[in-house]
């Protein structure tokens, strides 16, 4: 027999926890009205947001409104993001304990509607129907993220608004942003202009992966305002996602030191923005001025982004310049270190320490051989167990499994793939296996990564992250790890990732690419 939740209509991804289906449906059209008790105004405004443009239709408030959004701090069970959803002919009830529940109850409300309602192209559908059905959901982990590269190659805001659209549908919740690297700084900063103005460009990239010797020979580009940052924040807030900035140090630097040589170890040298992929031998030096102008810097994030966690980077560094240098030798000695190799973990620690104090938490990737204060949140990337043991010396932690996680592998062996980080194939089904560490309070949860070394187009982005994204949604949120139930469901929500425009099935040109 066919398991009510594979109904086309209830498809929904991530699967929800409970779900039964109820006799009849609710017809929403133009006399629909909205009830909306206090506290319900943002879900209320945001499912107006998705509905009204494609449909016309705009459910004005009515306290006799047959269709209720409902904030009950009394409701036990629910947390922060869980929802409960009754569908009949004669009413709809959206309920939660917090605001940010009601937003999670939206996108399933969303997901309920005919997939065309999904659909960007404005159409009349004069009425709309929602199958009967009962809902309680809750998000097995707290931290349901994706992380997009936006200083390999620099996206518009206008595309990273639409990015976080199709994570809110999915209710993840959180967006990290990586905005700069070795080849190119994204992140306005009011006190260092140079900053983007020349780490912000670069003159040409790399053709194929670290170590080729081709390049384009096209200049590529692009910063953003802090009047786009913050308007981004907003719209992420509207929908119940949390923003994470990331501005990595000591490494992944060499667009900083091209507009900043007196950051580096050698300050009469003069670097330009990287124009190679693969690991920058060029690190920060280690002077108070160094650690003052990343502070003030951070500062700057922390006010544009509000976010409790911000991201300081923390991998690939290597030591090399710091065992060459006088100065970095004498602050090792200086300060009691092992040698200069222990910078590294010092540097973090001092660029912590201050996050710390303005009273956020430090998030880093976990590196081989360097012990992060217990302060940091640690991203695991390199070997799964290393989830378990930062979570056993007491970090929180974000699983971000490089093997799992990072879709800027190939997603299968087949010609028709793009180029893409070689090494590696991460199909759909290894995400969906992702093995998580068991449920503490220091594991916070996992998130898919996209670095964009050979990625330039919202297009070609979109093909790596979907459907991966959604089987990496499906294992944040809901226990169970049932493969074909997820396969079944995901044949149908594949017609929403068409009505968005979401080219899942269609490979980016080679051209796009990192020919070889
Ligand atoms: C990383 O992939 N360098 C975190």
């Amino acid at each position: 027999m066919e398991r009510p939740s594979h109904r086309p209509e209830f498809t929904l991804v991530p699967r929800p926890r409970k779900l039964s289906p109820r006799p009849g449906r609710f017809r929403l059209d133009a006399r629909t009205r909205l009830r909306v008790t206090p506290g319900a105004e943002p879900a209320a405004a945001l499912l107006r947001g998705y509905l009204e443009p494609p449909t016309g239709l705009r459910l004005e408030h009515s306290d006799d409104g047959a269709f209720v959004l409902a904030v009950d701090p009394t409701l036990a069970g629910l947390g922060e993001e869980g929802y409960g959803l009754t569908v009949g002919p004669h009413g709809v009830l959206l309920r939660a304990a917090r605001p940010l529940g009601l937003l999670r109850g939206v996108q399933t409300v969303r997901q309920l509607l005919p997939y065309e309602t999904l659909s960007a192209a404005p159409r009349r559908l004069t009425s709309l129907e929602l199958p009967g059905v009962e809902i309680t959901d809750v998000p097995l982990y707290p931290w349901r993220g994706a992380m997009l590269d936006v200083a390999r190659h620099f996206q518009p805001v206008s595309y990273l608004r639409r990015y976080v659209d199709l994570l809110a549908l999915h209710k993840l919740n959180v967006l990290h942003l990586h905005l700069t690297d070795d080849q190119g700084w994204r992140m306005p900063v009011a006190a260092y202009p140079r900053l983007t103005e020349v780490g912000g460009r670069r003159a040409e990239s790399m053709v194929g992966p670290a170590g080729s010797t081709r390049f384009d020979g096209r200049p590529h580009g692009g910063a953003y305002t802090r009047a786009e940052l913050t308007g981004l924040v907003a719209h992420a807030a509207r929908r119940g996602v949390t923003v994470l900035p990331e501005v990595g140090v000591p490494g992944h630097v060499r667009a900083a030191l091209a507009a900043h040589p007196e950051l580096g170890n050698d300050p009469e040298r003069r670097l330009d923005v990287w124009t190679h992929w693969g690991v920058c031998p060029n690190v920060l030096g280690v002077g108070d001025h160094v650690l003052d102008f990343f502070r003030t810097v951070l500062d700057e994030v922390m006010d544009v982004f509000p976010a409790p966690y911000v991201h300081v980077g923390g991998d690939e560094c290597p030591t090399d310049e710091w065992e060459r240098s006088p100065a970095a030798l004498a602050r090792a000695a200086r300060e009691g270190l092992p040698g200069p190799r222990a910078l590294h973990g010092w540097f973090l620690g001092r660029i912590a320490d201050h996050v710390v104090r303005a009273g956020r938490r430090p998030v880093a990737w976990a590196e081989n051989g360097t012990e992060l204060p217990l302060d940091c949140t640690v991203m695991t990337w390199r070997e799964p167990g290393d989830a378990w043991a930062a979570a056993r010396r007491g970090h929180q932690v974000v699983h971000a499994d490089h093997r799992t996680t990072y879709f800027d592998y190939a997603r299968s062996t087949g010609p028709q793939e793009p180029p893409a980080q070689p090494g590696v194939v991460v199909d759909l089904r290894t995400v969906h296996q992702l093995d998580l560490p068991p449920l503490t309070d220091r594991v916070l949860g996992a998130q898919g990564q996209l670095w964009t070394e050979f990625v330039t187009t919202p297009e070609h982005i979109e093909y790596l992250t979907y459907p991966r994204l959604c089987a990496l949604a499906e294992r944040v949120w809901h226990p169970a790890r049932d493969w074909p139930d997820f396969h079944r469901r995901l044949t149908g929500h594949q017609a929403r990732l068409r009505a968005l425009g979401v080219p899942y099935d269609s490979p980016p040109g080679r051209s796009l690419g990192a020919a070889g």
